[in-house]
């Protein structure tokens, strides 16, 4: 099945080609009554090991399977020529599956809806907003000082906390760092996570997001309305939740907003305000949503790249080499210094190739949609597999090993839609340059300062809660340079 599916789809565009197999002919794992897949993907480990399961899957059933769990079923696909088709059909509109727990508080608060969850033309009106500030590269440049500044003390913050190289819960000082980052760029305010002694406001803030996050997962599997009516206590934590963070973020973006100060500097959330339409609830509701998309998966994303090169010795001495040739000593790295380092470029993307944060992203069919040898009927779920497409040797050899110099060659053979942890088309991480460069300056911060070392060889495995995570503590130490 893996080779044939997609040999059909050249022949859409003619008028004369045939209609496609329909839904129900995609092969898939059996499909039990009630249950679906549900049972089967349990007993491969339960929803942790999710992304292991639909590899399998995929290397079962070929480029495009189907499944059910419960009543939601879902067309996973993992080929670029399927993603590839699916890019250039897509409308103007593009809808990912919805998240109805995070609807259900917005209607019961009167609050906006921001870009993670908007539809339609409301969201390309916010998506466009932002969009010239989050994703011209030129705009994006002018903010590494203030990641640079969050990075010294993100540094300096290693030293405090390193114990014989070690640092413990390096998970939760990557997570305040990419928050404090995050904050700063919104709100122009530091919150002082990277501290010695936190203050209660940031912490609730993170720990607010944190029971969000949590408490969201159960409703989506299982019907919001109920959760509302019966006032379980996931709903009311999650709405909560949400109380704290509206509340504490409303305060920042009204600071700022309200201060129309009358020198004409530069203000990310003053210029967007200020030249597009977008009323103050929309501006809580994008800029929450922003803070919300960018933390998780920028720390996350660091852990991993912190986790390859500590076991990829001679990657990281040739960044090293790379870094040492481009920043001169003494100096610190800036987004100008990043456009001449390709190999630091290469790592981050090897880094987010095996081991991506998103595994998958989502797309609602807005219409009746052929893909492949398939007719999908509009309202279809697909699942764009990331991970999967990562991890197969069709689409890169040696799939296994960290390799950055896969991404270098000259004549790459990679097809750009093998290669997809951002997502794909219009929809696509609005976040994305911002946290490259993030991503890319705290590499060199880290590896100008530090070697990297792993303090065992044992498996580390990625388990699957909303992000992919390690499975154990990471195994790595920061060696002084
Ligand atoms: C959407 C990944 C950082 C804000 C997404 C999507 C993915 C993703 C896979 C779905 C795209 C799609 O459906 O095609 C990541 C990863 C990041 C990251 C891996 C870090 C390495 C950020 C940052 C921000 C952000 C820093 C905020 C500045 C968003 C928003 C969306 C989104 C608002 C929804 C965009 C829309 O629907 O218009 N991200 N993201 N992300 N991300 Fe990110």
């Amino acid at each position: 099945p893996t080779s044939s599916v997609c040999v059909l789809d050249a022949k859409d565009a003619a008028p004369s080609a045939p209609c496609g197999h329909t839904l129900d002919s995609i092969p898939g794992p059996t499909n039990w009554p009630v249950f679906g897949s549900l049972i089967q993907l349990l007993f491969k480990g339960g929803l942790k090991r999710q992304h292991e399961a639909l590899v399998d899957y995929h290397k079962k059933f070929g480029k495009i399977f189907r499944m059910k769990l419960g009543s939601f079923e879902s067309v996973h696909i993992g080929a670029p020529c399927l993603l590839e088709s699916l890019y250039r059909k897509e409308g103007n509109y593009p809808q990912r599956l919805e998240i109805k727990p995070w609807k259900a508080y917005r209607d019961l608060r009167d609050e906006a809806y921001g870009l993670l969850i908007l539809e339609g033309k409301d969201w390309q009106r916010m998506r466009s907003a932002f969009q010239q500030k989050l994703m011209k590269p030129t705009e994006v440049m002018k903010l590494d000082g203030k990641i640079n500044e969050v990075l010294a003390d993100f540094v300096k913050r290693i030293e405090v906390v390193r114990n014989n190289g070690k640092i413990k819960d390096l998970d939760y000082e990557l997570n305040k760092w990419s928050f404090e980052t995050i904050c700063f760029v919104l709100y122009d305010k530091r919150f002082g996570l990277l501290q010695e002694h936190v203050n209660e406001e940031a912490t609730n803030f993170i720990a607010a997001i944190k029971t969000m996050m949590s408490t969201f997962g159960a409703m989506m599997v299982t019907p919001v309305e109920l959760h509302k009516s019966l006032n379980t206590k996931t709903w009311q934590d999650h709405t909560a939740a949400w109380d704290r963070i509206f509340s504490t973020a409303k305060v920042y973006i009204d600071k700022k907003l309200n201060k129309q100060g009358s020198e004409k500097e530069e203000d990310f959330l003053c210029d967007i305000y200020h030249h597009s339409h977008l009323t103050k609830k929309e501006m809580y509701a994008a800029t929450t949503e922003l803070q919300i998309g960018g933390v998780e998966t920028t720390a996350n994303s660091m852990l991993w790249a912190i986790f390859n090169l500590s076991r990829s010795p001679c990657a990281q001495g040739k960044l090293l080499q790379e870094i040492r040739s481009v920043v001169p000593a003494g100096q610190v790295p800036t987004a100008e210094h990043i456009r001449n380092m390709p190999y630091l470029k290469a790592c981050l993307k090897e880094s987010m190739r095996l081991t991506p944060s998103i595994p998958f992203t989502s797309r609602t069919l807005d219409k009746e949609t052929m893909l492949g040898d398939y007719t999908l009927p509009k309202g279809t779920v697909l699942v764009i597999n990331s991970q999967a497409l990562g991890a197969n040797e069709e689409y890169f050899d040696n799939g296994k090993q960290f390799l950055p110099e896969r991404w270098l060659q000259e004549k790459s053979s990679i097809n750009p839609f093998a290669h997809v942890p951002f997502g794909i088309g219009k929809r696509m991480c609005i976040g994305r340059r911002l946290a490259e460069l993030q991503l890319q300056l705290a590499l060199c911060w880290l590896v100008q300062d530090y070697e990297i070392v792993a303090t065992d060889m044992e498996p580390v495995e990625a388990v699957h809660f909303g992000t992919l995570v390690p499975s154990r503590e990471l195994p790595v130490a920061f060696k002084r340079r």
